[in-house]
């Protein structure tokens, strides 16, 4: 019975959540020039946490479910549009900026006809959350929802104006064009809003732009919809930092430590210990089993998965990387693009590139690099050594200084090496070559070819020893 009903109740909020969404459009403002960048690139391409601003207001607005997502983009357009290839956005350009209003009226000839709700957002405001937005929407079900902030500092923003007895909205004054008694008011426009669309065209074509900006504001229209007996639902964000916008490079970088901070305290809670919080950044996902233990200044980029007890040295980047359970990465380390087995150790300072496999129990020590290859359970290459393109065996051990010279300068050849080989320090192995399982390589060899299973190979230069050796003098002048 108990499920029968969870499942009933279950059935009804979904109905629910597709009445509020099934007829909504998304519109994004992505116009504005940004010019306090200081930047070629526009404003809304510029990165949080290695994804455009613009891409973080997309997945909030994604998460809603809207039956339409609009974009309105600028005078840099193509560079914007060129970045984001789903055919779920719709384009639309505004080729001139008159302002915010101007900006939603040129999304309207893209709204479907049976679309009743617009939601308005902004291409510099990120850290939206779907659950705000979702707040604001069931506020105002089908009425006129504002997003609204109280801040200590108001400066810059646009201001509420309330009924001083009911308390009710009666328009926006923006900064530029209020009182000094207007100034004072704390309540702020964080500028998203969701409104009626069966009024939007008539009440964007009555904007005028006699202000002191010149511009169509689309915060007029508040004043408008009170005149027609709308009555404004307020909601505010639960973090004032959701609605924080960016306008230079200064609130980009406290967007970023906003956002990190917020990912590290997630992490944290779900059992992640980082040695501090405040250094360590995450841009992108990751997931992870327990007790993994993370040191300071670590960058994950990517998808990074970790198993259970990895431990991760200071200064170390991860870029697209699984990791197995039990493994040790000392600092300095920069690993993309690989899978590491458990129980494998790496570092400190070691470098592996895209493409390499470490099976179980691998040591990768310091200064060694190692791209596109695959070393096997147990082996070791612990000091200075590049191997790149090859297959390595389990249980060998490549000495201080060894080689794969895998390039000809035309044309990238292999190298396999076979099980519990042993290559003696400073050799250099000449691909495509074969050394066979147990084979020893004697130490500043030169291996130009295959070596059968078992065999001891070298290439050294005769000793030669002169007894009394004089030195060279110095030129008498
Ligand atoms: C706007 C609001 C203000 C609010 C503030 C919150 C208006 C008139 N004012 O002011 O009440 O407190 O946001 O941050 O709406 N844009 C276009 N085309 C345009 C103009 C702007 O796409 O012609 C876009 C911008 O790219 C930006 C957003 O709209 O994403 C806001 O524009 P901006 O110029 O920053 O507005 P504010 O003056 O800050
Ligand atoms: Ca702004």
């Amino acid at each position: 019975f108990t499920n029968q009903c969870s499942s009933q109740i279950f059935k009804i909020t979904v109905n629910f959540i597709q009445l509020i969404y099934m007829n909504l459009a998304v519109v994004i403002l992505a116009a504005g020039q940004g010019s306090r960048m200081q930047s070629a690139v526009p404003k809304v391409l510029h990165p949080l946490a290695n994804r455009p601003l613009l891409s973080h207001v997309i997945t909030a607005a994604r998460q809603l479910q809207p039956a339409q997502i609009i974009i309105v983009y600028g005078h840099t357009g193509n560079l914007v549009r060129s970045e984001f290839s789903d055919t779920d956005l719709i384009w639309v350009e505004q080729a001139a900026q008159l302002g915010t209003g101007h900006a939603v009226q040129q999304a309207l000839p893209a709204l479907s006809n049976d679309i009743e709700r617009v939601l308005v957002l902004y291409g510099d405001v990120p850290l939206i959350r779907s659950v705000t937005l979702e707040a604001l929407l069931a506020s105002s079900t089908d009425g006129f929802g504002l997003l609204t902030l109280s801040l200590d500092n108001p400066t810059g923003y646009g201001r509420i104006q309330r009924n001083s007895e009911s308390g009710q909205v009666l328009g926006i004054i923006e900064q530029k064009d209020a009182s000094v008694a207007e100034l004072a008011i704390q309540e702020v426009n964080t500028g998203i809003m969701a409104l009626p669309a069966l009024h939007l065209s008539d009440w964007l074509g009555r904007l005028s732009n006699q202000n002191s900006q010149g511009e169509y504001y689309l915060t007029d229209i508040v004043a408008m919809a009170v005149q027609e007996g709308f009555d404004i639902q307020v909601t505010q964000p639960r973090q004032p930092i959701e609605a924080a916008g960016v306008n230079d490079r200064q609130q980009l970088a406290t967007l970023e430590r906003a956002l990190q901070q917020q990912r590290a305290a997630d992490l944290m809670l779900a059992g992640v210990t980082l040695k501090d919080p405040q250094r360590f950044d995450l841009r992108g996902e990751l997931q992870h089993g327990q007790d993994c233990c993370i040191d300071n200044n670590v960058i994950l980029e990517g998808t990074v998965c970790l198993g259970d007890r990895v431990r991760i040295g200071a200064n170390t980047v991860l870029r697209n990387v699984q990791i197995g359970n039990d493994v040790t990465i000392l600092e300095n380390c920069v690993i993309e693009e690989a899978t590491i087995g458990s129980e494998s150790c790496i570092g400190p300072f070691a470098r592996i590139r895209p493409g390499t496999v470490l099976a179980k129990a691998a040591r990768v020590g310091n200064f060694v690099e190692i791209k596109q290859s695959q070393i096997g359970a147990g082996s070791k290459i612990n000091h200075l050594a590049y191997v790149g393109n090859s297959e390595v065996g389990q249980g060998a051990n490549l000495g201080a200084g060894t080689i794969t010279c895998n390039y000809d300068g035309a044309n990238k050849h292999k190298t396999i090496i076979g099980d519990d080989v042993f290559v003696g320090s400073n050799s250099a192995l000449v691909a495509p070559i074969t050394l066979g399982k147990g084979a020893t390589i004697g130490a500043g060899s030169v291996i130009t070819q295959n070596i059968p299973a078992g065999a001891l190979s070298l290439t050294r230069g005769k000793p030669m020893h002169i007894p009394d050796w004089q030195r060279p003098t110095k030129n008498k002048p």
